[in-house]
């Protein structure tokens, strides 16, 4: 979900609103203002896009007062009606409230309430705490800071709120557990907001919140506290991009922008990491080179797309380092009680770094005394502020909800963190190392070519959306990269796609090939390994049962065309970076043929960016 709050001179209910729009990705199944003017609270909300909730302004506008705080809803408990929407109202009409999470024990709190003979009026756990607090506040001379603090005592789970007071019509409360919360800190004006997008318009100083925080802001003050009331220390930042990244500049969706946006992305993760003396370097990683030479196992977890990273980086890694490295899925990871200790380097990969199934794994990792990387797109949120050290991807602010130029840039993030081990392990010689980071460096170059040919790429969508079901196939890093094609394809067009492992086929899903289906095939390049021959095997293996096939290979690989019904050309790399390139295509595929299925790229029914819920 996403969160905003306001107190300033400007018209609140516009500041939030405008707030919401940027924080859409978070969630879309309802957005909903509330407002404190003249000692009351006027509230509005509607299921659906912020969209709904604007028309519904429109007819029915709030009040003009400087007050105000703002949600757009990812559906956890309660389906996504008008009346589940958020903020939620105490009995008495005093307090409204946002929040983001999930209250644990929501289920004690609520049979509480209603022994008490109070009336809920939705079947949200947030409505709890509104009322909780409303009952808090009841009591003579309790400020609403106050009322916070003991409500935050009785809750359990993940929970950012933000409320208001319709008698302290100056400050805005909010409370963090788990889930993310900024300051955007601003000149007779402030702000609080999930993510610095909401605010950046209005100003780009920022405060971090740390965890189990109270926040009180009005418009000339932040006060920070702890949940027992002591005054807390708290990080200030710049945010170093603006408006514009967060804007489509002249696309028509965020993600076809993200998209095209690969090659600088690219180009940014890369920079600055050659030393004068043509070692790399990562200067962020905090963990010295006798600890990373100690480490005998790398895990790294992740969810969705960075977990397809992370399939890649295992390949990329264990053959550069010779240490084993094992992948997990972040909400796996800690419930099957992993085998990791102080010799075990756990990376993180992560794009909003706020994914609450990541965070609760390297939790558990740190608790075992593993150190914990994390690779992440998101300047001070919080798996980077909970990991030993970082690796950030640089990609700017990615909002289209499937992640694109977040999976290219994690792509380069783990194979800069494969060739500095093998630099600082001594697994492989400097010559080689040098000459895979100046490969590294022509990247952003040959995903452009790739992107030169998305014509052909287009044509194929309008070919085959109405195709009812499409399959990819890789080997090797070819099929994380299949995983990822198929994963794109479900996300955005809403049909069956899946990926398998090329080899694996015969072992049962060619059962699934008939007449027509649609395959796209990542072929390794030729000539370097016995793979390419055993993959164009598969090719034919389909094409003798009625598949067209869609085959993506090396630029000027003669012996997989006879097979192949269409032909995608990818220039010359090597097989472990072939990914970095393979991928794109299949990022235009499916959104082109989503896009003319008429589906929203950008949100995508269902799904959110950042899920801060495990
Ligand atoms: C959500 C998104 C996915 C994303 C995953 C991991 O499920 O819908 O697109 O891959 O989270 O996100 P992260 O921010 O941790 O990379």
């Amino acid at each position: 979900c996403g969160i905003v709050g306001y107190v300033g001179p400007q018209v609140a209910a516009e500041v939030v609103v405008n707030g919401l729009r940027r924080l859409e990705y978070r969630g879309y199944d309802s957005a909903g203002v509330a407002v404190v003017d003249d000692g009351r609270i006027s509230l509005a909300k509607k299921a659906g896009k912020i969209l709904n909730l604007e028309k519904l302004l429109a007819e029915e506008p709030l009040p003009d007062c400087g007050l105000g705080i703002g949600h757009t809803r990812w559906a956890t408990h309660g389906g996504p009606t008008d009346r589940n929407a958020h903020p939620h109202t105490s009995d008495d009409g005093r307090v409204a409230l946002v929040h983001n999470g999930i209250i644990e024990n929501f289920a004690v709190l609520r049979r509480e309430l209603e022994e008490a003979g109070v009336c809920l009026r939705s079947q949200t756990d947030t409505e709890i705490v509104a009322q909780l607090l409303g009952r808090e506040l009841a009591a003579e001379g309790v400020t609403l800071a106050q009322a916070m603090r003991a409500v935050c005592a009785r809750l359990d789970g993940a929970f950012t709120l933000v409320a208001v007071d319709a008698q302290s019509p100056d400050r805005v409360v909010a409370a963090r557990r788990n889930s993310p919360l900024v300051v955007g800190v601003g000149e007779g004006e402030n702000f609080l907001a999930s993510d610095v997008a909401a605010f950046i318009e209005h100003t780009r100083e920022a405060i971090e919140l740390g965890q189990d925080q109270i926040v009180e802001i009005t418009a000339d003050r932040v006060r920070v506290t702890d949940f027992q009331g002591g005054e807390a220390s708290v990080r200030p930042f710049h945010v170093d991009w603006d408006l514009q990244a967060a804007e489509k500049g002249g696309y028509d969706w965020f993600m076809r922008k993200e998209i095209y946006e690969q090659p600088k992305a690219v180009a940014d993760t890369l920079l600055g990491r050659h030393g004068a003396d043509g070692q790399l370097k990562l200067d962020e990683i905090r963990i010295s080179e006798s600890e990373l030479r100690a480490i005998d196992k790398i895990v790294i977890i992740a969810c969705g797309t960075a977990s397809y990273a992370g399939l890649v980086a295992k390949y990329a890694i264990e053959h550069w380092t010779r240490v084993p490295c094992e992948v997990e899925l972040a909400s796996e990871f800690r419930y099957r009680d992993p085998i990791v200790g102080p010799t075990t380097l756990v990376v993180a990969i992560s794009q909003s770094g706020e994914t609450a199934d990541t965070l609760m794994a390297i939790r558990h990792a740190r608790e075992q005394k593993a150190k914990v990387l994390a690779i992440c797109n998101t300047n001070g949120s919080t798996i980077p502020r909970e990991s030993d050290a970082v690796i950030y991807t640089h990609a700017g602010p990615e909002i289209g909800v499937a992640s694109t130029k977040g999976f290219l840039t994690q792509l380069v993030a783990c194979y800069l963190l494969g060739l500095y081990l093998a630099q600082v392990r001594g697994t492989r010689f400097g010559d080689e190392i040098g000459s895979l980071a100046a490969e590294l460096d022509k990247m952003p170059a040959a995903i452009s070519a790739v992107l030169a040919d998305a014509d052909q790429v287009q044509a194929l969508a309008a070919e085959f959306v109405d195709a009812p079901s499409v399959l990819f196939l890789g080997r090797h890093v070819g099929y994380p990269v299949a995983l990822e094609g198929a994963l794109k394809l479900k996300e955005l067009a809403y049909i069956h796609a899946e990926g398998f492992a090329a080899g694996e086929l015969k072992h049962g899903p060619i059962a699934l090939v008939e007449d027509q289906l649609p395959v796209f095939v990542v072929v390794p390049p030729q000539g370097r390994d016995l793979l390419h021959e055993k993959v164009v095997s598969n090719i034919m293996e389909i094409r003798a049962r009625g598949a067209r096939t869609i085959v993506l290979a090396e630029q000027g690989d003669t012996s997989v065309a006879p097979y192949a019904d269409v032909m995608i050309s990818l220039p010359k790399v090597s097989t472990l970076l072939q990914p970095i390139l393979a991928i794109v295509p299949l990022q235009i595929f499916a959104c082109e043929l989503a896009t003319r299925k008429g589906h929203d790229v950008d949100q995508p029914r269902n799904l959110a960016k950042s899920v801060t819920v495990e």
